[in-house]
């Protein structure tokens, strides 16, 4: 597609020249300020992108900012569902992903075809969903949840309620052994988390024996049980400032370093090895598509947005405004 001369976002991002001597930071401030636009970002995002971003937070409190802003734009810099569930939050807004390219293997794990099949066995049960989802399975859904707010959220139903969790399996065993439950859950998982070595960990914690190891809970079981602390992002970024330790060997994308290092700048941060030692396999692919330079064109360019159908936005704004009243009447 042509926007104007010479621009093209044909591969998924806007492909415009940058003068060299264009000060990337300045530029992106001036045109945030011009058209009312707000920057989010996940934790995961590279530190440059999350030093200019207007908040940075984990995928539940990005979604809450993307309710209640009163931006005219919304640019989030994180990963398609992210930016999806912002749109199906504020409809009105135009929201845009600078690369349209970031994907989610989590959310790909579970096509929605499939997902309705395997619903029809269990008519009986409610469908619990991770807001790691493409918007047709959250409108299969009855209630989103996030790492933040899942535990407390099942927690809260009815002990005899039957539930279908997708599309972790981590992180539905991990709650499924917390909670007690026997949840029936989707088989999907994330390329990221399942790449961590529980050998190569133990490795390290001999090299640094003070350290503690903290883990998200889309890791395996093995990573999760030798974990000092297993939480989302969030939480795992708090333990790290309320605890007393002085080194953490962090088992989840290592984008979350950045905030932990600015919080606690005394401490030692230490990013847990993939099993392949040759390639940086923890880094999610997907989360580092975006740049200050996608950033600023789709600004300035207001390219690409995310469209999506009147009719979907009404079918899965339920199961993610369910999530946000009940985690509001917990007090997540
Ligand atoms: P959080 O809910 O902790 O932000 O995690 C999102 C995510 O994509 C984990 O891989
Ligand atoms: Fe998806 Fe995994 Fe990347 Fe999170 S880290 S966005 S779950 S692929």
């Amino acid at each position: 597609m042509n926007l104007v001369n010479k621009v093209t976002i044909d591969k998924g991002f806007v492909e415009a020249d940058i003068p060299p001597s264009t000060n990337l930071v300045e530029e992106i401030n001036n045109l945030r300020d011009e058209k009312n636009a707000v920057i989010l970002a996940h934790y995961y995002q590279e530190s440059e992108v999350q030093d200019i971003a207007d908040f940075v937070g984990d995928s539940l409190d990005l979604s809450r900012k993307a309710e209640s802003t009163s931006a005219d734009i919304i640019i989030f810099a994180g990963v398609h569902f992210m930016a999806e569930t912002a749109k199906i939050l504020s409809p009105e807004k135009k929201v845009i992903i600078p690369d349209l390219n970031a994907g989610c293997s989590l959310a790909e794990s579970c096509p929605p075809d499939q997902f309705e099949q395997f619903l029809d066995k269990y008519p009986d049960h409610i469908v619990v969903s991770y807001v790691n989802t493409s918007a047709r399975i959250k409108a299969l859904t009855d209630i989103v949840i996030t790492s933040t707010n899942a535990f407390a959220i099942i927690n809260s139903l009815p002990k005899d309620q039957k539930i279908v969790f997708a599309p972790d399996r981590n992180l539905g065993n991990y709650i499924n052994n917390l909670t007690g439950r026997e949840m029936v859950i989707w088989d999907g998982a994330c390329h990221v988390h399942e790449e961590f070595s529980l050998e190569r960990i133990l490795e390290l914690k001999k090299e640094y024996s003070n350290a503690k190891i903290i883990a998200h809970p889309e890791c395996e079981k093995p990573v999760r049980i030798v974990a000092d602390h297993v939480g989302s992002t969030s939480s795992l970024l708090k333990f790290t400032q309320e605890d007393e330790s002085r080194a953490y060997i962090v088992a989840t994308e290592p984008g979350i370093l950045h905030q932990m290092k600015l919080a606690s700048p005394d401490k030692q941060f230490i990013a847990a090895p993939p099993k392949d030692s040759t390639c940086a396999c923890n880094d999610c692919k997907f989360m580092k598509l975006i740049s200050l330079e996608k950033i600023y064109n789709s600004l300035k360019y207001e390219q690409p947005e995310v469209v999506m159908e009147k009719e979907l936005i009404n079918k899965a704004v339920g199961s993610i405004k369910k999530m946000l009243e009940i985690s509001g009447r917990l007090g997540l």
